[in-house]
């Protein structure tokens, strides 16, 4: 039985969220006649238009944020702690339909979509609690008679750049700790997903943060995203998206030496040993896997089971992602809603014929259906390097064998991607020996699922730096400044 709404009451509930418009400085700027059009990928219907903004206008944005930086900066901690609270329970008012407009714009089913919510929210209230409690330190100097006051300051007005998988959650991780901070947000929200940044926005400045301090602007990455990185103004830019857009963005921001965090690709590895637990290593495979739709920059990009389970393993998991049921994302019992377009498609296609050519048997799945639905997939078998080396992005679990532990250790390393690891084993020597010796920046142990606004997400590697969440991710939002006190 479910207690989900009616499909019809969400996407109403959805579509009354959207803003065919950018937000620059308080004012809505409307979509023109050369907009960006935006899609729901599970019928390929038009959900509304964004505008293509000029320089000028992001110009405009950019210019409001840094005027208005020093008050928001000075605005105590506490107060800014309780905008973000209001922000929070303003989001938990309208928790089903940003869920709702979640699944039009970006496909995932209405259910994960709410907990896309909850997880985004989550990382408002974790920094609406931080922003009272950003003390700094008192340090003896070595003259043994100076003492050096460390103040924690905010950088200055932050540029977030953000995905389609997460339209709520990869905004708020990084807007929540920004104005914790002290800092103003100017957010290029991904194109495909826009209508759900610009709802949050809608309600942050509801709770009381100040209109110059949350811009929402859309367009070209050209425009929009060289105004940002190059602009002197703008300190700090926080980007979740692929390693080759990172790249380029870390070039375009080295002139004017901005702070950055970079939250890159992935292409995880899941160590299964004969050890684990059989169901455990099952569900959490299936967990980990299928959020989103495979569409996660953690979710495990290729499985390495130990020889002596291997079997038990591919079967178990091969009945359980059969059962995995695709469909419309309003639909009660859906678990998978389509891929995000034709190109995410293709991909897993791609690797799917890569992976066959070189020896591995489809044991479930393998088929593109309707529109962009794909049915989840087992593969077992073939060459494991070029999933090393390219995410999938997709329902796809390729399955390949190991004998030992050092075998396990070097493949999972094989990579030049260090996000996320998972690995599976009741020995709990072996499973810190295993998760020390990963190079990733986070691994889960015995889970699939290791996103949580405690824990500090980040990778290494080509996979980025900075860390986003828990009481580090803060960090990149602060910088130190110090007062030597001579005292005689
Ligand atoms: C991502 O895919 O980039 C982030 C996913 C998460 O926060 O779990």
């Amino acid at each position: 039985m479910s207690d989900q709404p009616p499909a019809d009451h969400l996407k109403a509930q959805g579509r009354a969220l959207v803003r065919e418009a950018a937000l620059v400085a308080g004012k809505w700027i409307p979509a023109g006649d050369d907009a960006i059009k935006v899609h729901s990928p599970a019928d390929g219907s038009l959900l509304g238009r964004v505008p293509k903004l000029s320089a000028a206008q992001v110009d405009q944005a950019i210019d409001a944020a840094a005027g208005a930086f020093p008050a928001w900066a000075r605005t105590k901690g506490k107060a800014r702690g309780d905008i973000l609270a209001r922000w929070a329970d303003l989001v938990t008012q309208n928790e089903d339909g940003l869920a709702a407009l979640i699944s039009l714009e970006n496909g995932k089913p209405w259910k994960e979509a709410l907990d896309e919510v909850r997880y985004a929210n989550s990382f408002i209230r974790w920094f609406a609690g931080m922003a009272e409690r950003l003390d700094g330190k008192a340090i003896e100097s070595p003259n043994g008679e100076d003492l050096i006051l460390a103040f924690r300051e905010p950088v200055g007005p932050v540029a977030a750049i953000t995905p389609w998988n997460f339209p709520a959650a990869m905004i708020t991780r990084k807007a929540a700790a920004a104005f914790c901070a002290g800092c103003p947000v100017v957010l290029k929200p991904a194109s495909a997903t826009p209508f759900t940044g610009l709802a949050l926005a809608a309600l942050a400045l509801e709770a009381g943060i100040p209109a110059e301090c949350f811009s929402v602007v859309s367009g070209g990455q050209d425009v929009v995203g060289g105004r940002l990185t190059g602009s002197e103004l703008i300190r700090k830019l926080s980007f979740t998206g692929s390693t080759s857009v990172g790249r380029k963005l870390a070039a375009q921001c080295a002139p004017t030496l901005k702070r950055m965090s970079m939250e890159l690709g992935g292409a995880a590895p899941l160590l299964v040993f004969d050890d684990a637990d059989l169901e455990v290593a099952v569900s959490g495979t299936v967990a980990g896997k299928f959020r989103a739709g495979g569409q996660t920059c953690v979710c495990p990009n290729r499985v390495y089971v130990q020889a002596g389970i291997k079997d038990a393993y591919l079967e178990a998991l091969t009945m359980r992602v059969a059962a995995l049921k695709v469909g419309d994302p309003f639909a009660p019992d859906t678990e998978i809603g389509p891929l995000i377009d034709e190109k995410g498609v293709t991909k897993v296609e791609d690797h799917i014929a890569r992976t066959v050519a070189a020896g591995g048997k489809v044991l479930t799945g393998g088929q593109r259906m309707t529109g962009s639905y794909f049915q989840p997939t087992v593969i077992a078998g073939g060459d494991d390097e070029l999933f090393c080396h390219e995410e999938t992005f997709g329902p796809l679990v390729p399955v390949f064998t190991f004998d030992t532990e050092e075998q396990a250790i070097s493949r999972a390393n094989a990579s030049e991607f260090g996000l996320a690891a998972f690995l599976f084993s009741d020995d709990l020597n072996r499973a810190m020996r295993v998760g020390r010796a990963i190079e990733s920046g986070i691994v889960g142990i015995n889970s699939g699922l290791i996103s949580n606004a405690a824990n500090p997400f980040g990778g290494v590697k080509q996979s980025g730096f900075g860390r986003e969440g828990s009481t580090y991710g803060i960090d990149d939002y602060l910088q130190a400044k110090a007062l030597t006190l001579a005292l005689r």
